[in-house]
C-alpha cells in the first residue's frame, strides 16, 4: 500500500517537474541552466568583489569557497557546481 502511494506521488512529481521545466524555460532563472560555468562565474562572482582568478586557489579550496559564496551570491546548487567545476578545470 505504502509503496503504491509512493510511486503515484513520484509519478506526479516527475510530471509536475517536467511541466515546471517547460513552462519555466522563459524565466530568467532557468536561462542559467544553459549557461556555462565560466559564464556564471563572470556574471556572479564580480558582483561584490573582483572575480578571483581560478589559479588563486586549489581544487580543495574552491570546493569550500563555492559553498561559502553560494550562500552569499544566492546561487542554485547547479550554478555553484558549474562555477566550481570551471574554476577547478582552469586552475
Ligand atoms: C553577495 C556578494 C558576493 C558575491 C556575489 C560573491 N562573493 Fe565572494 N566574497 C564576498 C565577501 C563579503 C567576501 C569576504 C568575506 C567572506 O569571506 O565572507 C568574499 C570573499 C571571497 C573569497 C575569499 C577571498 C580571499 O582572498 O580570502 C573568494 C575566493 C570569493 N569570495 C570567491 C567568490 C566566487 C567564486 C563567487 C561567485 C560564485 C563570489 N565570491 C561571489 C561576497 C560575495
Amino acid at each position: 500500500m505504502k509503496s503504491k502511494k509512493y510511486i503515484i506521488n513520484l509519478a506526479f512529481g516527475i510530471t509536475f517537474a517536467s511541466v515546471l521545466f517547460v513552462v519555466g524555460c522563459s524565466s530568467s532563472k532557468d536561462v542559467a541552466v544553459a549557461k556555462s560555468g565560466a559564464q556564471l562565474w563572470g556574471e556572479n562572482c564580480v558582483r561584490c568583489h573582483n572575480a578571483p582568478s581560478p589559479t588563486a586557489f586549489s581544487d580543495y579550496q574552491w570546493e569550500t569557497i563555492g559553498q561559502h559564496m553560494r550562500i552569499r551570491a544566492n546561487l542554485t546548487a547547479m550554478e555553484t557546481d558549474k562555477i566550481v567545476d570551471f574554476l577547478k578545470m582552469a586552475n
